[in-house]
């Protein structure tokens, strides 16, 4: 548990550099609303930390998954909503609007090796709705 207060601190001078990272290796994953979506973690370690990354607000530490004990959530109210499958992938069920994000996963490690980032987003926004998102996004970047 110590070990998760350093990583919240990390978490927060990641950001940036995670966003510069994710640029670069980001994956896009389009989805529907309502539809069950799976995203891959590519860190072959025995626990992980998934979170997601949402528009302006600071990273959301989601659940830590571990091979050798249970799962930790970091909010109980994530359980409806996540689960993992083998291989630390995260199974997000029935998407809403509030799922949409940059997810990526951590090492518990200090420091802690982060994965590709994977954008959830869907295929019906309008342009009205997607100009607005994209702008969120990008004052997002330059605020971080
Ligand atoms: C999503 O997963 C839940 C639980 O596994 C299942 O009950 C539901 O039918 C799935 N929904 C879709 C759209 O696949
Ligand atoms: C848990 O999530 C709920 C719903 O998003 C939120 O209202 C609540 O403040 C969260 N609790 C903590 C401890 O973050
Ligand atoms: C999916 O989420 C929506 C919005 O929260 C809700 O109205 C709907 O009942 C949910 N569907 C399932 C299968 O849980």
């Amino acid at each position: 548990m110590k070990c998760l207060n350093i990583l919240k601190i990390m978490q927060l001078q990641l950001h940036l550099l995670i966003w510069c990272r994710a640029a670069e290796t980001l994956t896009d994953h389009l989805t529907d609303l309502g539809q069950n979506v799976t995203i891959n973690c590519d860190l072959d370690v025995k626990e992980v930390i998934w979170l997601l990354l949402k528009l302006l607000d600071p990273p959301v530490m989601i659940l830590l998954s571990s091979t050798t004990s249970a799962n930790f959530y970091f909010n109980k109210t994530f359980k409806q909503k996540y689960s993992v499958q083998s291989k630390h992938r995260l199974f997000i069920n029935n998407v809403t609007l509030d799922d949409l994000g940059l997810y990526y996963c951590l090492t518990t490690d200090f420091p802690p090796k982060y994965s590709d980032c994977t954008r959830l987003h869907i295929t019906e926004l309008t342009e009205k709705s997607k100009n607005q998102h994209n702008g969120r996004l990008l004052s997002s970047y330059l605020l971080s």
